[in-house]
């Protein structure tokens, strides 16, 4: 079998890209995921797309794959550019891993996925979206607040001036949004609760592995408790080392609200295959969404592994499961009784069978050379 690996190599094209550090890291997840499907008949191939786009097209034509493991974030150092690479894939006609260009452009557009899941009665914090700073004059949502771009991912654009207790404050975040990113701001309802990861697997059936929460320590003391772009990629910020994500202790019945609020929100953006829900818990214990990442960080060190980890499932076996996934649309389903690697066997117990092994999920790693945090 072929197998290449589809991954963006572009984190060097912008002097002044606020996101770099987070694309750099896709580099490094292609290498691990190569490693670790290599072996037997399979023969493994990166394909690394910079700013030529149409070479992605030719190395197909020279690799010829049975199955591509698409890990594209970006195109050219624009995140837009991530739903344009399963379009191509599913015009060619080569089966490939993760999520379609709906699910993920529908991901990125922060607002056009709130829509959605409002229509669905799936709770995500009240919102409004703003193209300029004289828009905000129509505001009427309550503070504190959060301004975040609306078409970005990573954490890239979050520090604590992000969240806003007055409209002095929200006139300066949106305008730097709007002037760093060119892009419209979303202006959100701040929910100051316990931030909780569902990380989900599998299609037929789909299971939530084991969550993580993110505990807040000293350096956000008087701070607003958000995972900033400093926390997710500067190792040595004490944001970075005062946010560790851990297994997530919930009772039963929170558990159990935050994973169907979760699937719920995968449905309603016709999700598949894996990927990560991240929710707020407010002081009622009513989950919010804040963001879904159906194209989410697969380094051994991440949060997906390490829940896959906590599930019995090895780094080897999820990289084959997801394959196995791919294959799966191209194919039909019927592996799912007979033909299974352990890994997909493993995943197809109960929620609860899966939880109940979370005890060998270790806390955040740090990865030399540019680790990410755990999401
Ligand atoms: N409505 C919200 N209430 C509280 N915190 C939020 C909210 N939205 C975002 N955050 C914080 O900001 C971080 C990044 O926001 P998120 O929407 O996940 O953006 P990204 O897509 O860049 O990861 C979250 O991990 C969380 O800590
Ligand atoms: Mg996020």
């Amino acid at each position: 079998m072929r197998i290449s690996i589809l991954h963006n190599r572009d984190h060097h094209l912008l002097e002044d890209d606020p996101g770099r550090e987070a694309r750099e890291d896709v580099v490094r997840v292609a290498a691990a995921l190569e490693k670790a499907l290599e072996g037997g008949k399979r023969k493994v191939s990166l394909i690394a797309v910079d700013r030529d786009v149409w070479s992605i097209g030719q190395a197909l034509e020279a690799q010829r794959p049975d199955v591509v493991l698409n890990l594209c974030e970006s195109l050219a150092a624009d995140a837009r550019g991530e739903m344009v690479v399963p379009a191509l894939l599913e015009m060619v006609g080569v089966p490939y891993t993760g999520n379609s260009a709906l699910a993920l452009g529908l991901s990125l557009h922060k607002d056009k996925a709130k829509e959605l899941l409002l229509a669905r009665g799936v709770p995500t914090p009240q919102f409004q979206v703003v193209q300029s700073v004289g828009e905000l004059i129509s505001l009427e949502l309550p503070f504190p607040l959060i301004v975040k771009p609306a078409r970005e991912d990573a954490s890239v654009g979050i520090d604590f001036d992000a969240v806003v207790q007055d409209r002095a404050a929200l006139g300066r975040a949106v305008s730097r949004v709007l002037r760093t990113f060119h892009q419209p701001a979303l202006v959100e309802r701040y929910i100051d609760g316990r931030e909780i990861y569902v990380p989900l697997l599998g299609n037929h059936p789909r299971r939530a592995l084991p969550l993580t929460e993110i505990h807040y320590g000293k350096a956000f003391e008087n701070k607003p408790r958000v995972l900033t772009y400093k926390a997710k990629w500067d190792e040595a910020s004490p944001e970075c080392t005062d946010s560790a994500a851990r297994p997530a202790s919930l009772t039963p019945a929170l558990e159990r609200r935050c994973i169907e609020t979760a699937m719920a929100a995968w449905a309603a953006l016709d999700c598949r295959d894996y990927g990560r829900v991240d929710l707020r818990v407010d002081k009622d214990g009513q989950p919010f969404v804040i963001d879904i990442n159906p194209n989410c960080d697969l380094h051994p060190h991440s949060g997906f592994a390490k829940a896959a980890a906590a599930a019995g499932i090895s780094y080897p076996d999820l990289a084959w499961h997801l394959i196995e996934l791919a294959q799966e649309r191209s194919h039909g389903n019927s592996a799912i009784e007979t033909s299974r690697s352990t890994a997909a066997r493993r995943t197809s117990g109960a929620h609860r069978d899966v939880h109940s092994r979370r005890g060998g999920m270790r806390a955040r790693a740090h990865r030399p050379g540019g680790r990410r945090h755990q999401p």
